[in-house]
């Protein structure tokens, strides 16, 4: 995971720049940080907690520098697992994301020859590793690339030596894109932190050389590899929370807007992918967190509307399904960032098979976006809050549309995503979120929770239980209405609040049973239902529309969420221990 940043500046500012690209690269880690300054000797800073607080101490200036921020894979969050790493004598520093899964090994055999280590990273075996070569070998380059070839895993690397004006970085299985301007030369894991017009995505297995010039080989053969600039199509202005406090509650507001967008969505583009699922032979679904309830939604809409099965994988999981993929299955991969390492694993699955990939990201410029022979984009537009919510809406509210599309039913659907529109904005009046503040307040203190739901609310229990452990740290379960009674109903006691998600379809009758059941345990049931009923403790009235609650019933929810971590005090932004984007399998 992480995100790794590294600039040769003409000017002295790099490690000020350097700490700025952190910032947009927060998003991938916010456990620690690091910067490393090249000069004469190598200067470190690191430091736990988020980039957002960070200031360089002491001088700061130079022409090199590199920087990371931090998601704990391989030893805790403390100062000295924080990135850069060094070799025994400080000359060689290294910011890494990604796994180098033979590290034990390698730092076993790397102490023997007497290498003192002093973290507990995998990352920290590279430089180790480049130091022993160079023992033996002259050629720096020579003796990268030989210590390279020991590593196993996936990851990307940048890295500087004392004494010497380059960065170097190699890209295995993990994204890093190089950016040119008039003075600074820049490579990182992502494209955000290149402030730069021209840019070159690297593919897999290439070593890179910044020095006056910039060089690509290929990593195993050497041999120089010839990359275009291109364009650097991603707008970089600031993007702030505006009048609200925090991103979360932002992006939560902007639903109905980019629901209406999705209503006015091109015609065509939705009925040539929606002829691609028709005539696939087998679709496959795959996604992780947020975006995998969204596909399980899916499955729901196409079965219901298009009558047609998509199979639904957790995408670090697909590749147990390989012997089922042919070159006439349609791969579906649902990603709000494109850059989940479990969902590009799926797809090189797939090229592999020769499958033919549709994906759905948020973001056009990703990794998975390039992986893919037809892209649709959601019109979210960047998502900060590391929490999903309009991301994955508009998912929804897409699968909405191919699903009609492959029905026959496209412009029913516009019509009814515009309608969704103007009621969703109901949920948002004045009385409606206040009755949501005072429930938080209510249940804030709850130890466990449970959300239920049958039919299209199945999706909703288990991302509305999602949002609010993930923000509120509270410990939330979600489940279909009839799997309660198979051994989670043990956990119900007297006030254990459990969500009850209802909509006027065939599954009513029977998940209000289920709320009888949790109820006559004692568990305090809220309500989110069109209509209040005598089962419910607390009500939360929703729009009445059932074909579309996948959506409706989940805008109160991440509301509650949100006031939940503000009534616990937790960082509605930013929670503990997660990442925006889950960059290691
Ligand atoms: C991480 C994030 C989740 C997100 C999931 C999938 O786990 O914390 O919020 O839903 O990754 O991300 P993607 O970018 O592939 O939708």
């Amino acid at each position: 995971m992480c995100g790794i940043i590294g600039i040769l500046s003409q000017k002295t500012d790099a490690p000020d720049q350097v700490v700025e690209a952190l910032k947009k690269l927060e998003y991938r880690g916010y456990d620690s940080w690091g910067v490393a300054i090249g000069g004469k000797y190598i200067k470190l800073q690191k430091n736990i907690g988020k980039i957002s607080q960070a200031v360089l101490v002491n001088d700061t200036t130079g022409n090199l520098a590199i920087g990371h921020t931090r998601w704990a894979t391989h030893g805790g969050v403390t100062q000295i697992n924080a990135h850069p790493h060094t070799d025994c004598l400080e000359k060689i520093a290294v910011v890494h994301n990604g796994i180098i899964e033979n590290f034990q090994e390698l730092k076993k055999d790397l102490e023997n020859f007497g290498h003192k280590f002093l973290s507990q990273t995998d990352t920290e075996v590279i430089p180790h590793l480049i130091e022993e070569e160079l023992r033996t070998e002259e050629d720096f380059k020579t003796a990268l690339v030989k210590s390279v070839a020991k590593l196993k895993g996936s990851y990307a690397f940048v890295l500087i030596r004392a004494n010497s004006n380059e960065l170097w970085a190699v890209a295995n299985g993990c994204p890093l894109v190089v950016g040119q301007s008039e003075n600074q030369l820049i490579i990182s894991s992502d494209i955000l932190a290149c402030k730069t017009k021209k840019v070159i995505y690297i593919p897999e297995e290439t070593l890179i050389h910044i020095a006056d010039e910039i060089e690509f080989s290929n990593l195993e053969t050497g041999k120089p590899k010839n990359l275009k600039w291109e364009e650097n199509k991603v707008e970089n202005h600031e993007i702030t929370p505006g009048k609200f406090k925090h991103f979360l509650e932002k992006e939560i507001y902007e639903q109905p807007e980019i629901i209406k967008k999705i209503s006015q969505m091109d015609v065509r583009e939705v009925e040539t992918n929606a002829a691609l699922i028709r005539h696939s032979f087998g679709t496959f679904f795959v996604a992780c967190g947020t975006s995998y309830h969204a596909a399980l939604a899916g499955e729901y809409l196409f079965s219901q509307i298009a009558k047609m099965h998509i199979n639904l994988i957790s995408a670090g999981e697909f590749a147990n399904f390989r012997h089922f993929i042919t070159d006439k299955t349609l791969l579906f991969p649902l990603s709000q960032s494109g850059e989940t390492a479990d969902v590009l694993e799926a797809a090189k699955v797939a090229v592999k098979c020769r499958a033919k990939i549709l994906s759905l990201v948020n973001n056009p410029n990703s990794t998975l976006a390039r992986l893919s022979d037809v892209v649709m984009v959601t019109p979210a537009g960047p998502e900060i809050a590391v929490l999903s919510t309009k991301a994955y809406t508009s998912q929804i509210a897409i699968l909405y549309l191919l699903a009609n599309a492959v029905a026959g039913d496209f412009a029913k659907a516009q019509c009814d995503l515009e309608n969704l529109s103007e009621m969703l904005k109901t949920i948002f009046e004045n009385e409606s979120v206040e009755k949501l503040k005072k429930l938080a307040k209510k249940i804030k203190n709850a130890t466990s929770l449970f959300t239920i739901g049958r039919g299209l609310n199945y999706a909703v229990a288990l991302e509305a239980a999602l949002k609010i452990k993930e923000v509120s740290y509270i410990h939330a379960e979600g489940f279909a209405g009839a799997d309660l009674k198979h051994g989670p109903i043990a956990l119900i006691e007297k006030d254990v609040p459990c969500i009850v998600l209802v909509s006027n379809d065939e599954n009513k009758e029977e998940i209000l049973s289920n709320a009888m059941e949790v109820r006559a345990r004692g568990g305090f049931i809220i309500g989110v239902a069109p209509e209040n009923n005598e089962i419910f403790d607390y009500h939360i009235k929703v729009p009445d529309f059932a074909e579309l609650s996948s959506i409706i019933n989940i805008v109160p929810m991440q509301l509650l969420s949100y006031y939940l971590a503000i009534a616990r005090e937790c960082d509605p932004d930013k929670p503990r221990n997660l990442a925006k984007s889950v960059t290691v399998k």
